[in-house]
């Protein structure tokens, strides 16, 4: 199976080009913050805990998130493989989805880090704001503390997957074809 983690800060473009990518290989997308989203629109009791720590930009604790993810690993819609959007945000996440693929024979194949620094990225979750109608990205101070947030409990999960000779770095900046070529390249040359 062909597993790719697509990595980057809020607003780096992962949603976009998870969608890409999904459809070039014939993968399914599995994106844990659309998952949370419509449990929040559900108006379900996960999504009404979920939408407090969303919309303050923090994380949702990791069992909650880990056994989406299970449930749909568990759900067999494909043999040739997924991509993770958003997820793992954490180093458990990140072992636990080690553990949950080795349960599949399987395992992630790259992780796929898209590169955008950080004024570009205030400026792109800023514009996003006005027509996403998502809280997390509706005002600067929340967008500041999900970057911080960024920073300290999920970019060490480079380092995690260098150590695993899986980090590759994507330049994130460009147009939307661009940025998807240069992924599509860098998944063919696996
Ligand atoms: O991945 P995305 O940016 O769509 O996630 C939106 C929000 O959902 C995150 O800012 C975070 O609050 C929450 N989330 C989370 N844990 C994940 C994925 C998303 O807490 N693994
Ligand atoms: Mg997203």
């Amino acid at each position: 199976m062909l597993n790719l983690v697509l990595f980057g800060p809020p607003g780096a473009g992962k949603g976009t080009q998870a969608i890409y990518l999904a459809r070039t290989f014939n993968l399914v997308h599995l994106s844990t913050g659309d998952l949370l989203r419509q449990e929040i629109t559900a108006k379900t009791d996960l999504g009404r805990m979920a939408d407090e720590i969303i919309s303050k930009g923090e994380l949702v604790p990791d069992s909650i998130v880990i056994s989406m993810i299970e449930a749909k690993l568990n759900t067999p819609k494909t043999t040739v493989g997924f991509i993770f959007d958003g997820f793992p945000r954490t180093v458990p996440q990140a072992k636990a989805l080690d553990e949950l693929l080795q349960k599949h024979n399987s395992k992630v194949s790259v992780m796929l880090c898209l590169e955008v620094d950080k004024l570009e990225l205030i400026g792109r979750l800023l514009k996003r704001g006005l027509t996403s109608g998502r809280c997390d990205d509706a005002d600067a101070a929340t967008i500041e503390n999900r970057i911080n947030v960024y920073n300290e409990k999920t970019a060490p999960l480079i380092n995690y997957y260098a150590e695993q000779g899986k980090y590759h770095q994507i330049q994130g900046i460009g147009e939307i074809d661009e940025i998807a070529a240069r992924l599509k390249e860098a998944v063919l040359k696996l």
